[in-house]
């Protein structure tokens, strides 16, 4: 598979060298494409003579001495059609801002538009070029198009400063090349339906029970999904959000219309995520008209029906089964309860009491909680967070089959 590293103008430009030799060693054919900027902190000779390929420095180069402009004019499409992914590393404030407006005026710019392979970037600046909202709009911007961001960690920076703005890992970056290489497709054949929003229990014909989900965790689980080849059916209670493309909605606003639209479909399902935050009660007595201001009132509730419960009851073999848990208090005790109390083979716990993360932020932290394992994920873009999500899901099938073969009589490799 073909690889395209993209080196911009910044500090850590020499670590690009690195993460070449990283993605070579797990056999994959680099190219380097060079910003103006990298190439005053790295000679374009290095890569050239790391991956054994003319590294691209410009849009107008010549190939050679007889090549024309004609020749190189075409050259951005031809690496746009051919490369499996590309990776931007260190990507500056700079090409963030280009990528996330489309800003075409050199060859990285122009490649990154021309492409349709999976692009991850990983930035690396000043604490507070990070921290710009320009440049936090531009990630946000990037991350809803399926751009894979690797974050920067914290620590001393080349400027002198301390804080968020290190290139990440190179393993960390490899790590996220390979991931991206390998969702590719990794969820054709599989029928994910997810759930999403906020339901709605109406208490009078202007009034109702609802909560603060804003469905961008749903949203972006139907879209990674989506993205990775599966077919989705995203049922969804009321959002402001437009639906990802290719998806097949199914438009809700109670619980129960949710219930009955999961139940309904639960057969094609092979994978069920419960991200929606539902009406846990209901008026018993729904106002035909709009309740008048007259002192106190009391509203006497009733249960609704227990989706999650539900779906583990009815789900056939083979089918995962994925809930969500909002909670505010005592996470971790609250999350082990409901996982074990509802039968899923995962939750994924959101501390919902943080700020700046869960409800209707563009970022969370969560807790992937399965019977045995307990896997934090930092905060992120919920795009980024529905990725890492989706491939501890299809993890959870890995012991299945082994098993599943194990019973079948089929030679279960050592140490698996
Ligand atoms: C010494 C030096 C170090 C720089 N380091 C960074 C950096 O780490 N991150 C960044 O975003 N910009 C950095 N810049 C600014 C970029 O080089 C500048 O924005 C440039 O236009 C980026 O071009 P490019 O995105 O096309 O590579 C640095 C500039 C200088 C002079």
């Amino acid at each position: 598979m073909k690889v395209t590293v993209g080196v911009c103008g910044g500090i850590a430009a020499y670590k690009a060298a690195e993460l070449v030799r990283a993605l070579q060693k797990h056999a994959l054919d680099v190219h380097v494409v060079m910003t103006q900027a990298a190439q005053q902190f790295v000679q374009p000779l290095t890569f050239a003579a790391l991956t054994g390929h003319k590294v691209i420095t410009g849009m107008w180069e010549t190939p050679d001495e007889s090549g024309g402009s004609a020749a190189s004019s075409i050259e951005h499409m031809d690496a746009a059609q051919t490369t499996d992914a590309l990776v931007v590393v260190p990507a500056t404030a700079n090409i963030l801002a280009k990528f996330a407006i489309g800003i075409a005026d050199d060859f990285l710019s122009t490649l990154y538009l021309a492409t349709t392979a999976p692009v991850i970037v990983a930035p690396a600046m000043n604490v507070n070029m990070w921290q710009h909202p320009a440049t936090q709009a531009n990630v946000e911007t990037l991350a809803t198009r399926n751009v894979r961001i690797v974050s920067p960690e914290s620590g001393y920076l080349a400027c002198g400063m301390t804080g968020a703005g290190r290139l990440a890992e190179t393993e960390a970056i490899v790590e996220a090349v390979l991931s991206v290489l390998h969702h590719r497709n990794d969820l054709v054949g599989e029928t994910v339906l997810v759930t999403a929003g906020g339901t709605r229990e109406a208490l009078d014909p202007v009034r109702f029970l609802g909560n603060r989900s804003s469905g961008k965790m749903g949203y972006a689980m139907a879209e990674a999904a989506q993205k990775r080849g599966a077919r989705v059916i995203l049922v969804t209670a009321p959002t402001a959000l437009r639906a990802p493309a290719d998806c097949e909605v199914v438009s809700v606003t109670t619980t129960e219309e949710m219930r009955q639209a999961v139940l309904s479909r639960l057969e094609q399902a092979s994978i069920v995520i419960k991200s929606a935050a539902v009406a846990d009660y209901r008026p018993k007595v729904q106002a035909g008209q709009k309740l008048r201001r007259s002192g106190p009132l009391t509203l006497d509730l009733e249960p609704t029906g227990d989706i999650l419960r539900e779906v583990v009851a009815l789900r056939h073999p083979g089918m995962l089964v994925i809930g969500f848990a909002a909670e505010t208090d005592d996470a971790l005790a609250h999350g082990r309860e409901k996982l074990m109390r509802k039968g899923a083979d995962a939750i994924v716990l959101n501390d919902v009491s943080r700020e700046g993360v869960g409800f209707d932020s563009d970022r969370n932290a969560v807790t992937f909680l399965t019977q045995d394992r307990s896997i934090e994920m930092a905060e992120m873009p919920k795009r980024e967070l529905a990725d890492h999500l989706l491939d501890e899901i299809l993890a959870l099938r890995r012991p299945r089959q082994v098993l599943a073969e194990a019973d079948a009589g089929l030679p279960v490799a050592a140490g698996d």
